[in-house]
C-alpha cells in the first residue's frame, strides 16, 4: 500500500522542533517565577506575555502537531488506505504552522482575546477554523474511503477530538471585531465565564486526552506486539468519557457567581470520570500481560507505562481536586500547576516520546539512531517530571494552607500575602531543575530522531509494518 509517510514526517519534525521551543518557554517562566530579574524589564517578554505563548506552544504546537503525526499514521494503517487528498494533508500541515508562528509573534506583542488557552486574536481564529476544517474533510473523507468496515476504537477516539474541537473553537471565539487585532466577545459577564471554561475544560478533554487516547490504543499494542487487554472495555471507556467530560466544565469555577446546582453538576460529573477513567488506564496496563520484562530493555514501553500511570495519577487528582472543600484550598495554587503537569509531561509527554520513538524507524526507514540515548532520557524526563510536580504539589498546599491560617483570635496567621510567596521560592528552584531536565530530554529526541534520519543503513522489513 502506497501510504502518505511525508506528512508524518513533516509532522513529526513540528513536533520536536515547538516542543523544544514550547518547552524553553517553560524554563524561562519557572525562572521568572523563581528569579523576578529573568523578565529582563522589556514587556515582551514579561512573564503575562510569555505564559500564553507557552501554553499555546505546548498544547496546539506540540501536542497538535504529534497527534496529528500519529493520526496520519494509524488512520491509513487503521483503514487500509491513503490519506482522502494529499493536497488537503499539505494545506493542514502548513496551515497549521503559519497559525503557530503568528501566535509566535502576536503573544509577546500583547496581542491577545485574554481569554485561557484562547488568546489568540480573531484573525488566527478565522484561519484555525479554515485549517481545522481542511483537517476535517480529510479525515471524513479517508474513513468514506476505507478498504476496510470496522473502525477500530483509536479511530472513535480520534473522531471525538475533530467534531468536538470544532464545535468548542467556534462557539468560544465568537466575537465582535472592532478593528484588526481587537473584538469584544459576544458573551459577558458569567455567561463568557461558563462558555469559556466549558472551552477551556474540553479543550484538555479533547486534545490533551481523548486524541492521546486514541494514539495509546493503536501504538501500545503495536509496541507491546500485544492485543487490546479488552476491547469491550474501550468501548466503554470512549463513551464513558466522552458523555462525562462535556459536562465538567464549571469544576473551573467552583465558589464563583455560578449557581449553586451548576457548581455541583460539574464536581459530580468529574467525580464520576474516574471510572471510564482509571478502567482505561487498567486496560493499558493490563495489555502488557506478557510483557512486562522487555520493559527492562525497551525504552519505547518505559514510556508508555509512566505515561499510563500519570493518566491515572492525573485523573484520580482531577476528581479529588473538583470537589468543593478539596478545591477552596487548591484553586489559585501551585496545585493545579501540579496537577497540570502531571497530565502534561507524565501523560501527554510521555506518550508523544514513546510514540515518536517508535514510528521514526518506521517512517524514515532506517533503524533508530541510538536506544541508549532514548533509554537515558527516559529517565532524565521521569525524574525531571518527579521533581517538578512533587515540587508543586508541595508549594500548593503550603500555599492554600498559609492563606486560610488563622490565630486564637480569627485574625489572618499571614496577613503579609508576600511572605506566603516567599516561602515558595525554593520550590520554585526545584521545578526549574526537573523542567531543564525534561528540556534536555526533548533535545536528546531531537537529536536521536535527526540522526536515524540522516543515517546511511536502511531498513525496508520496518517499513512494511
Ligand atoms: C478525570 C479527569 C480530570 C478531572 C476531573 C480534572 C479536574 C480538574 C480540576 C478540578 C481542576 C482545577 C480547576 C480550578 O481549581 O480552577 C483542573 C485543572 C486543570 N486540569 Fe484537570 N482534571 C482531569 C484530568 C486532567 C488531565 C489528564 C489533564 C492534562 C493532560 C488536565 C489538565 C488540566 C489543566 C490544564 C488545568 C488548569 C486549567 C486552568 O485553570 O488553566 N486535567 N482539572
Ligand atoms: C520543560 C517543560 C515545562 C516547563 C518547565 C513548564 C513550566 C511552566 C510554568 C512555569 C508555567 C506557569 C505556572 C504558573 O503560572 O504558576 C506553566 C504553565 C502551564 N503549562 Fe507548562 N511547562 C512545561 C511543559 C509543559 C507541557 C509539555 C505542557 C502541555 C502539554 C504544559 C502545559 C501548561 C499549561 C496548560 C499551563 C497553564 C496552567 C494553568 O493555567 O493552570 N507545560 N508551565
Amino acid at each position: 500500500m502506497d501510504y502518505d509517510d511525508r506528512s508524518v514526517r513533516r509532522f513529526i519534525f513540528a513536533t520536536v522542533l515547538w516542543g523544544a521551543v514550547g518547552m524553553l518557554v517553560g524554563v524561562i517562566l519557572a525562572l521568572q517565577l523563581a528569579w523576578w530579574p529573568a523578565n529582563l524589564n522589556t514587556p515582551y517578554l514579561t512573564f503575562g506575555r510569555l505564559r500564553p505563548l507557552h501554553t499555546n506552544a505546548v498544547i496546539f504546537a506540540f501536542t497538535g502537531n504529534g497527534v496529528f503525526a500519529g493520526i496520519y499514521y494509524s488512520m491509513q494503517r487503521l483503514l487500509k488506505t491513503r490519506m482522502w487528498s494529499d493536497k488537503l494533508s499539505a494545506f493542514h500541515f502548513w496551515g497549521w504552522q503559519a497559525i503557530i508562528v503568528s501566535a509566535a509573534i502576536t503573544l509577546p506583542l500583547g496581542l491577545t482575546e485574554a481569554k485561557e488557552y484562547a488568546e489568540l486574536i480573531w484573525p488566527i481564529d478565522i484561519a484555525i477554523a479554515v485549517v481545522w476544517l481542511a483537517f476535517a474533510a480529510n479525515f471524513f473523507g479517508t474513513i468514506a474511503i476505507r478498504k476496510v468496515k470496522h473502525l477500530y476504537v483509536a479511530i472513535w477516539f480520534y473522531m471525538s477530538m475533530v467534531i468536538t474541537i470544532t464545535v468548542l473553537h467556534v462557539v468560544n471565539n465568537l466575537a465582535l471585531p472592532v478593528s484588526l487585532t481587537r473584538s469584544y466577545p459576544i458573551y459577558s459577564g458569567l455567561t463568557d465565564a461558563l462558555v469559556q471554561w466549558w472551552y477551556g475544560h474540553n479543550a484538555v478533554g479533547f486534545l490533551l486526552t481523548t486524541p492521546i487516547l486514541g494514539l495509546l490504543y493503536y501504538f501500545l499494542p503495536r509496541a507491546a506486539e500485544r492485543p487490546v487487554y479488552s476491547y469491550r472495555l474501550s468501548i466503554v471507556h470512549f463513551w464513558g468519557l466522552v458523555f462525562l467530560y462535556i459536562w465538567a466544565g464549571p469544576h473551573h469555577l467552583l465558589y464563583s457567581a455560578l449557581p449553586d446546582w451548576a457548581q455541583t453538576l460539574g464536581m459530580v460529573f468529574s467525580l464520576m470520570l474516574l471510572a471510564p477513567s482509571w478502567g482505561g488506564m487498567l486496560n493499558g496496563l493490563l495489555t502488557l500481560r506478557g510483557a512486562w520484562d522487555r520493559l527492562r530493555t525497551d525504552p519505547i514501553l518505559k514510556f508508555f507505562v509512566v505515561a499510563i500511570t500519570f493518566y491515572g495519577m492525573s485523573t484520580f487528582e482531577g476528581p479529588l481536586m473538583a470537589i468543593r472543600s478539596v478545591n477552596a484550598l487548591s484553586h489559585y495554587t501551585d496545585w493545579t500547576i501540579g496537577h497540570v503537569h502531571s497530565g502534561a509531561l507524565g501523560w501527554v509527554g510521555m506518550t508523544m516520546f514513546g510514540m515518536l520513538y517508535w514510528l521514526a524507524p518506521r517512517v524514515y526507514y532506517r533503524p533508530l539512531h541510538s536506544t541508549s540515548l532514548a533509554t537515558a532520557h527516559f529517565w532524565l524526563a521521569t525524574v525531571g517530571i518527579v521533581l517538578y510536580v512533587v515540587a508543586m504539589w508541595a508549594a500548593g498546599v503550603t500555599q492554600g494552607l498559609m492563606w486560610r491560617a488563622v490565630d486564637a483570635n480569627g485574625l489572618l496567621q499571614y496577613p503579609n500575602f508576600l511572605d506566603t510567596v516567599r516561602v515558595l521560592n525554593p520550590f520554585y528552584w526545584i521545578r526549574l531543575g526537573g523542567g531543564l531536565m525534561y528540556f534536555t530530554g526533548v533535545l536528546m529526541l531531537g537529536w536521536n530522531l535527526f540522526r536515524t534520519s540522516q543515517s546511511s543503513a536502511t531498513t525496508t522489513a520496518i517499513q512494511a509494518a
